[in-house]
């Protein structure tokens, strides 16, 4: 009671990979024991861009929670929800959608990222955006501000649509009077991981992942050809660990043994064949409590469905108090606000 509401989440498109993990999931497994948490899967959201394929998303509904729970999203700290069972969610969108305009909708950085990679995708000059890909940043904004969110703890990518969510919350409050919670992101230290092939982005469809969900042999196989500095031809051949992804992976996985794998690295005493293994190792022992999560959840699906839906009817109880508040302040409160 009384704490701050932190609020955040994914679309269930697929498994998340250790760059979620470090780019976001972390910190709320750190912040839910001192905020009031609540996690959304956000399905509506993801159909946006897979309207055509209601299956997949589904499918992936309850493989995402198994990811957060495998993770150390604890379910009695936080509230693990279906976003298209809060109604409430989608009438905010209809309010908001008066209060952002088509031109700012598209200035949004990562929209317009988006808008550019589905032109090349799809060889048009814009033809194949629609209203409801154009408009889920609103979309997003009620899902933050139906819970009175104030902290939001994302990725990088996800900076510009708090922004636009926090502009609408200004324009709500300034005509309507003060109602809305601004909600603020919170960048976790590793906002960014880079892909096992040294590309800035580790992504789900770029394969340059390690998957949460990945068994050893998967993460054997990708280790082992991960990328290392291109210069080096021989095992005794010195290198540069900065050019390196496998240095890269010891680092962000805190190998006790940094300073040994950097310095033969430099030196030339390492062969990265023999330093891959080492990775492997302590990729492994990281994945170890992952795992174990993951096997009692997989074997119990009776037990995640009863915490999704505990987490949803919570949510649901809040989105409907906060819905209230809305419904007076815009005036459409008929017949003393209940519904009929
Ligand atoms: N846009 C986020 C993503 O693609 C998912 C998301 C939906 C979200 N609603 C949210 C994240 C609210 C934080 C807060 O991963």
């Amino acid at each position: 009671m009384g704490r701050k509401v932190i609020l955040t989440g994914d679309r269930p498109t697929g498994p998340l990979h250790i760059g979620h993990y470090f780019g976001s999931v972390k910190q709320r497994v750190k912040m839910q024991y001192e905020y009031d948490t609540y996690i959304i899967i956000a399905d509506i959201q993801a159909l946006t861009d897979n309207f055509q394929n209601p299956a997949k998303v589904r499918r992936n509904v309850r493989k995402l929670a198994i990811d957060y729970l495998s993770s150390g999203i604890d379910p009695k700290q936080s509230h693990i929800f279906i976003q298209s069972m809060i109604p409430e969610i989608a009438e905010l969108t209809v309010l908001y959608s008066n209060m952002v305009t088509v031109a700012r909708l598209y200035r949004n950085p990562t929209t317009k990222a988006e808008v550019s990679h589905k032109k090349n995708l799809f060889g048009d000059s814009g033809e194949s955006i629609t209203y409801g890909f154009l408009g889920y940043p609103v979309s997003q904004a009620a899902d933050l501000t139906a819970f009175d969110c104030e902290v939001c703890p994302v990725g990088e990518d996800q900076v510009p649509h708090l922004e636009q969510a926090r502009e609408i919350v200004r324009k709500f409050n300034h005509i309507y009077g003060d109602t809305l919670k601004e909600p603020k992101a919170v960048l976790s230290s590793h906002a960014r991981i880079k892909g096992l092939d040294g590309n800035e982005k580790m992504g789900k469809s770029l394969g340059n992942a390690i998957f949460l969900s990945d068994d050893t042999e998967t993460v054997t196989k990708k280790v082992m050809a991960a990328l290392t500095d291109t210069s080096k031809i021989r095992k005794d051949d010195p290198a540069d660990p900065d050019k390196c992804m496998v240095y890269y992976y010891h680092k962000l996985l805190e190998n006790k043994n940094i300073e040994t794998v950097c310095e033969e690295c430099k030196q030339g005493k390492r062969g990265c064949v023999a330093c891959k293994r080492e990775l492997i190792a302590v990729m492994e022992e990281f994945l170890k409590p992952f795992r174990e999560k993951r096997k009692y959840y997989e074997e119990n699906p009776e037990i995640v469905d009863e915490i999704l839906k505990a987490g949803t009817l919570a949510a649901r109880r809040k989105a409907k108090e906060v819905m209230k508040r809305v419904r007076k302040s815009v005036q459409i409160d008929y017949f003393g606000g209940k519904s009929i």
